[in-house]
């Protein structure tokens, strides 16, 4: 392969990266989704706990996350390579906010990826949910990225919740990001 062919291909898989989508998961994508949920890099900072066996990843996908009241796996060519969500409140008093949440598989870390997913849903997801006023976002205050991915969206750095969480058994603080429906979102 001559240098000018290897450097077009590189351009073009860059290109790719800005391609992305969202779609509903389907459990024919369980060995996408196993890339990121069996990597300890991966799950470091989340709530869950890494991924041991397909079977457990087809239980996860089929009793929670197709049922799941918005979530979307974010795709590259239509191929799962990660995962976004917006968790919606249910009571009297919260259902103006929702939780997103985002996962994205490690080798595609670093290329703006999440930062466009999130962009994506956050121009979209308050014309979907007419009560819908505020997301927001709980990242552990050392998930450095995380937190850099909601400034460069336009989310709010609304302050550290101290001691707010247990990670892999761990209790540590978290800060705290809200994006409104009135906001802002940085393009
Ligand atoms: C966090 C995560 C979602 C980021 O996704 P991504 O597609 O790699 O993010 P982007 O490329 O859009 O942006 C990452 C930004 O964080 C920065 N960043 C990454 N690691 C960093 C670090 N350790 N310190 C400071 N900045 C960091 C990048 O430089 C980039 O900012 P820039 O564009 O200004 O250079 C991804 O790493 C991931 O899936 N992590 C594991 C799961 C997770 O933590 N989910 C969130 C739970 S709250």
């Amino acid at each position: 392969m001559d240098e000018t062919t290897s450097k077009s291909e590189g351009k073009e898989s860059e290109y790719e990266f800005t391609e992305i989508t969202l779609r509903q998961i389907e459990l024919s994508d369980v060995d996408d989704f196993m890339e990121w949920a069996t990597d300890e890099k991966v799950s470091h900072f989340c709530i869950w706990d890494t991924y041991t066996s397909k079977d457990q990843a087809l239980d996860y996908i089929k009793n929670n996350a197709i049922p799941h009241p918005w979530l979307r796996v974010i795709c590259i060519k239509n191929r799962a390579i990660g995962a976004i969500s917006v968790t919606p409140n249910s009571g009297n008093i919260d259902s103006c906010r929702a939780e997103l949440g985002y996962v994205l598989a490690y080798k595609y870390w670093g290329k703006g990826i999440v930062t466009r997913a999130v962009k994506m849903v956050a121009t979209t997801i308050f014309s979907e949910w007419s009560n819908l006023e505020r997301i927001e976002a709980l990242v552990d205050i050392d998930n450095k990225g995380s937190q850099r991915v909601l400034e460069k969206v336009g989310f709010l750095r609304e302050g550290v919740l101290r001691k707010f969480m247990s990670i892999k058994g761990k209790s540590g603080d978290m800060v705290i990001f809200s994006l409104l429906s009135t906001d802002v979102v940085q393009h």
